[in-house]
């Protein structure tokens, strides 16, 4: 990368510029390698002819739509199976566990998921693998789970509701689950009629459409990006508004509450971030 005249592009302004980016999108950067950082910013200064990081802290302020482009520079725009399989262990052990045993007590037998910014499927698939094998295993069969994913990307849509994507991807599902939920073919693998059977994509902006409501647990990952932190304040109003009484919120690993939502959830993991609607309301 060319370095500006007599402008320095070291550590403290990059540290800098990552401090700007977690008080504005409230995106924790810190969970990437200081090097790693480095090099992908400089490759969106360069794309941009750009030369030091004050500059591109400028940019960013002219052009909010440039905290997407940074992202996917980093890659985080890249969905998977099973993203992060230390938050779907815990989701299948013990937030649907939980979610089954407060239902039961309920005398209530739906169980709605909301996959928030599905992107092309795999995340609202992986809840659908995790709650299919979670209600066997807690005996629990007369429970009917829905996952809804919603996005605003009609092409991802497109690909989510096929169920269909390159064989290589099944190395990111756990092993029993391959093979009770999805058949290879060739070099494609696809999602087997039961766990379509549960899952529903629609098109919904998180910001012009209404929100999905009484949704037993929100996964909304790797969104937030998308928004300044005002938005992402009113839409984490809108996911506490969504959930029934003891749902469950999940977001990405660089993401968390605002202070004044996070006094309305009881944190349940703050390293997996999740965050459970308290159960003892009056109301809902
Ligand atoms: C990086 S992907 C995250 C996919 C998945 N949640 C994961 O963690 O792997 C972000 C998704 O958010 C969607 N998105 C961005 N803005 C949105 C909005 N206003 N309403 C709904 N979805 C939105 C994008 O289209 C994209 O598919």
């Amino acid at each position: 990368m060319h370095q500006g005249a007599g402008e320095d592009i070291n550590r403290g302004s990059l540290e800098r510029l990552l401090a700007k980016v977690m008080s504005d999108r409230g995106l924790d950067l810190g969970q990437f390698r200081a090097r790693y950082v480095e090099r992908r910013v400089n490759v969106r200064l360069n794309a941009l002819g750009l030369t030091t990081y004050r500059q591109y802290a400028a940019y960013l302020d002219a052009h909010p739509e440039e905290y997407a482009r940074l992202l996917d520079t980093l890659t985080i725009n890249v969905t998977q199976f099973f993203r992060d399989p230390d938050v779907y262990q815990l989701f299948r052990d013990e937030v649907l566990p939980a979610v089954v045993s407060a239902k039961q007590q309920r005398k209530q037998r739906l169980l709605r998921i909301w996959s928030a910014g599905c992107a092309t499927g795999q995340e609202p698939y992986s809840l659908a693998m995790s709650a299919l094998d979670a209600i066997e295993r807690l005996d629990a069969g007369t429970m009917l789970p829905t996952v809804i994913g919603t996005d605003i990307d009609p092409v991802a849509l497109a690909t989510a509701k096929a169920g269909e994507y390159p064989a290589k991807e099944i190395a990111h599902i756990p092993e029993p689950d391959r093979t009770r939920y999805v058949e290879v073919d060739g070099d494609r693998m696809r999602m087997r009629q039961s766990v379509k059977d549960i899952v529903w994509f629609q098109y919904l902006n998180l910001f012009e459409n209404p929100p999905i409501h009484g949704v037993d647990v929100v996964f909304c990952r790797n969104v937030f990006i998308y928004f300044n932190r005002s938005d992402q304040e009113r839409l984490l109003n809108a996911f506490w508004e969504s959930l029934t009484r003891g749902g469950y919120l999940v977001l990405g690993r660089s993401e968390r509450l605002t202070p004044q939502v996070s006094e309305r959830f009881v944190l349940v993991d703050s390293r997996q971030r999740i965050y459970q609607k308290p159960r003892g309301l009056q109301y809902r």
